[in-house]
């Protein structure tokens, strides 16, 4: 297949030609000339670019709210596409927009179409919905003028109140999309955008084209795009490959495939640990989550992305692919230094096993940021104490922020061992010597990554109060 073919108000649209970095607002406001969709930050932080994405799912639709402004084009091949001008029709409003007036929860109406959309996507959800899932949905809008208490009463009158199709029903509209099949790529050998439907198909493309972009969720690769202006003439989508996103229980580990959103992955985390589920729920906000994959934060190797210490901590495996050679590493192996990881041009990051923690383990961990949602790490730590009786045998700590990768305090897990928790109370970390940054000064990374590792030994011990062990 060479051409991009996606759903909009309910026809299929074919586009034979594009830029392959073109953004997926940018067709929108500029070639579409649908403006009702906003460009507020174009770096995936205040939503006011929210469209909805409808991907076939149990012979359905799973409707999901995305940003625009960081989101491919090409990345809504096999794809429903809902903007905000879509949702009136013949002068009647949405509920949702219907709620918003009701609710007086728009002022100057910059952030309006933009709430408006992650309203619909939580209303087709086709669940009762609580105050606290109204205020998960809309963390990633920002609102400068009205206040957010009206949004959410908007929300909680129209989520709920919805029929569960739009245009056509889910089930037209799942056989529509199912049919857009096989590998797309579109354009020449010298610019392409290529979404394979296969992980064979795109370990091999990789290999083939090693100089192309491999992009996933697009939430990095977006802002070399929309902030560095740096041109991607080859690009490799990952997220056409269903069978590059699975996630499969082993019993004793998880095998998660490098595609595997965070949204895709969070029943499965979270039932590892609720730490691990609190952390998902504080990467980035609901469109970054549906986007964002596993995969794609570990191999850009920034040393404030979240889930590699959660991950390093847990003992995790990652496999590599280039063409049909398969690779295995531990995770740590992987960050070399900072800017630098063990991946050579066209090897995909394939999948990752993580192993659960037993019964004699304790897992904990958290992030520090400035704000508490959609905000970068300051200091992420993660924990894995091993028990024999009352003294730690094992430990595994790592760390994000707090070196030019994610790293293990392995002096500080050497010391714990043989230590009762009383005991370990009293150590202090002496692994780091971290960077001060415009997220953090180094005093306040060194003392919060001490506090992060009082507060895991204080829950291994099940107790809230410090004084309980100091
Ligand atoms: C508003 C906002 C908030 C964010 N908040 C957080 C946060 O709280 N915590 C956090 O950790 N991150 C955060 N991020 C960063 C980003 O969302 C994550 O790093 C995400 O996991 C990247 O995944 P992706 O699939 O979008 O990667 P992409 O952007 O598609 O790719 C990222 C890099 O990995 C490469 N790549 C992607 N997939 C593969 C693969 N399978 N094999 C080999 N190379 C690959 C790409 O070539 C690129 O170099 C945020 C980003 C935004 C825009
Ligand atoms: S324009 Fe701000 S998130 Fe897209
Ligand atoms: S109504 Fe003005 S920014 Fe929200």
């Amino acid at each position: 297949m060479n051409a991009l073919e996606f759903m909009r108000r309910g026809e299929l649209v074919r586009i034979d030609k594009f830029a392959p970095d073109t953004m997926l607002l940018e067709y929108l406001r500029l070639t579409e000339k649908s403006r009702g969709t906003k460009e507020g930050c174009n770096e995936g932080d205040c939503g006011a670019c929210t469209v909805v994405l409808g991907t076939p799912y149990n012979g359905g639709v799973r409707y999901q709210a995305v940003n625009a402004c960081i989101l491919l084009l090409g990345q809504i091949h096999g794809k429903e596409l809902i903007t905000v001008d879509d949702l009136a029709h013949g002068g009647i409003l949405h509920p949702v927009q219907q709620a918003m007036v009701d609710a007086h929860a728009s002022q100057c109406g910059f952030c309006t179409p933009g709430f408006v959309m992650s309203l619909f996507s939580l209303a087709h959800e086709g669940r009762k919905v609580s105050r606290q899932d109204v205020v998960e949905q809309i963390a990633g809008n920002l609102c400068r003028c009205t206040g957010y208490r009206p949004i959410i009463d908007a929300g909680l009158a129209a989520c709920g109140a919805v029929d569960d199709h739009w245009h056509k029903t889910q089930a037209e509209t799942f056989v529509t999309l199912e049919n857009i099949k096989g590998d797309l790529f579109a354009g020449d050998t010298n610019s392409f955008f290529a979404a394979p439907s296969t992980s064979e198909t795109l370990a091999d493309l990789c290999a083939t084209y090693s100089e192309a972009t491999i992009v996933s969720g697009c939430t990095d690769v977006g802002l070399w795009i929309t902030k560095q202006m740096r041109a991607q003439p080859k690009i490799i989508y990952t997220g056409a490959a269903k069978d590059f996103a699975h996630i499969v229980d082993h019993g004793s580990h998880l095998s998660i495939g490098a595609g595997a959103t965070y949204e895709d992955a969070f029943e499965a985390l979270e039932k590892i640990s609720p730490d691990l589920g609190g952390l998902l729920k504080r990467i980035g906000a609901r469109q970054v989550r549906a986007s964002g994959t596993i995969g794609g934060n570990i191999a850009n190797g920034s040393p404030i992305g979240d889930m590699p210490p959660a991950l390093i901590a847990l003992g995790a495996t990652l496999h590599l692919r280039s063409g049909k050679t398969e690779r295995k590493l531990k995770l740590e192996d992987f960050f070399i230094a900072y800017g630098k990881q063990d991946r050579k041009p066209g090897e995909l990051v394939w999948q990752i096993d993580v192993p659960k923690p037993k019964p004699n383990q304790m897992f904990h961990c958290a992030k520090i940021t400035k704000r508490r949602d959609d905000d970068i790490s300051a200091v992420m730590g993660a924990f894995l104490f091993t028990f024999d009786n009352e003294k730690i045998i094992a430990a595994r700590i790592a760390y994000g922020g707090m070196a030019g990768t994610p790293k293990r305090a392995s002096k500080t897990e050497a010391v714990l061992i043989g230590k009762t928790l009383q005991e370990a109370m009293h150590i202090v970390l002496d692994d780091f010597e971290p960077l001060s940054d415009m997220r953090a000064s180094a005093e306040y990374r060194s003392t919060v990554a001490n506090a992060l590792l009082h507060k895991a030994l204080m829950q291994a011990a099940g107790e809230t109060d410090l004084q309980v062990l100091i």
